[in-house]
């Protein structure tokens, strides 16, 4: 069940990257912000803007649309600048993109096109680095402020069908580190969110998505975590309440990282195989 609204980010003031349609993380994390009176822009890629589906959350939530491609270093300046100039300075930054191009166009890990997975790997990872690279820069972020990008365990583990998008997440995972080191010494916090398995536009598109929501499902004690639950974890994780919380990756999966077996998976694998 989500949380009523405690009102626990009211005063901060934040960007939120990758909100594409209802089912998407981003916007579920909007949708949770907004409730506990954290305010913010929205930001996508100019491509989003054709699709016309964010209007109606930037409506909801009383947000600016700054278009950006997450490669563009100049573009995520401008998203910084814009956001400066809204609200002074900012107590959050919210990473919710990720494209995998080799993915996408089904091509396999052991003969990915190299130009793809170069911009696979600097859409889903670099961008964060670009978007902290600029914040830094417009000295925009107030102490005490919070970074969330969203992970998943293919970064630890291979989960075949993941394929280049394991690799981004490792590098993202390792950015969220590196800059931890150094954010830490302004007073402010990196980490990563590491989801289930999500019905979103992302998720789908990774071939099997079905079958690994399934797997998960059976395998973690709690079940998959939802994108509304995901949502509540992020304001959490935006929050002074984890003021001391850096250069994690928190997993967000129902238990499922510290599985090995469950109890109903194996009795489905007795039958599958009797
Ligand atoms: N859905 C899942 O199962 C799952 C699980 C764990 C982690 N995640 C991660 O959560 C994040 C959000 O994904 P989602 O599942 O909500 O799917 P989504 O498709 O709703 O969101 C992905 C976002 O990335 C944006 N994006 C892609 N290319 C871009 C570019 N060049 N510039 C700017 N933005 C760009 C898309 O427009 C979209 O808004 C991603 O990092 C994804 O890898 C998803």
């Amino acid at each position: 069940m989500a949380s009523n609204g405690r009102q626990i980010l009211a005063g901060k003031r934040g960007i939120i990257f990758g909100a594409l349609n209802e089912s998407s993380l981003a916007w579920h994390i909007a949708e949770a912000v907004y409730r506990e009176r954290g305010r913010f822009l929205l930001s996508n890629a100019p491509v989003v803007e054709r699709a016309k589906t964010l209007g109606k959350l930037a409506e909801k939530t009383e947000s600016r649309i700054v278009w950006a491609d997450a490669s563009n270093s100049k573009a995520l300046g401008n998203v910084i600048s814009e956001a400066t100039d809204e609200f002074g300075s900012l107590d959050f930054i919210v990473h919710s993109i990720g494209m995998g191009l080799n993915v996408r166009k089904n091509r396999p890990y052991e003969d990915l096109n190299y130009e793809w997975y170069h911009k696979t790997l600097d859409i889903s990872a670099m961008s964060l680095h670009r978007i902290v690279h600029a914040a830094l820069e417009a000295d925009a972020m107030n102490e005490g402020s919070s970074i969330v990008a969203l992970s998943y365990i293919g970064a630890q583990r291979t989960f075949s069908k993941y394929s280049e998008m394991g690799d981004a997440k490792a590098l993202l995972e390792s950015i969220v580190r590196s800059f931890g080191y150094r954010l830490g010494k302004k007073g402010i916090r990196i980490n990563t969110i590491s989801q289930s398995p999500t019905r979103t536009t992302a998720g789908v598109g990774i071939k099997g998505f079905d079958a690994l929501f399934d797997y998960t499902q059976r395998i973690a004690p709690l079940g998959n975590a939802d994108a509304e639950s995901c949502a509540d974890y992020t304001v959490a994780m935006l929050s002074d309440l984890t003021r001391m919380v850096t250069m994690q990756t928190l997993f967000h999966d129902g238990g499922f990282s510290m599985m090995g077996m469950s109890d109903q998976f194996m009795a489905d694998l007795e039958s599958a195989f009797s």
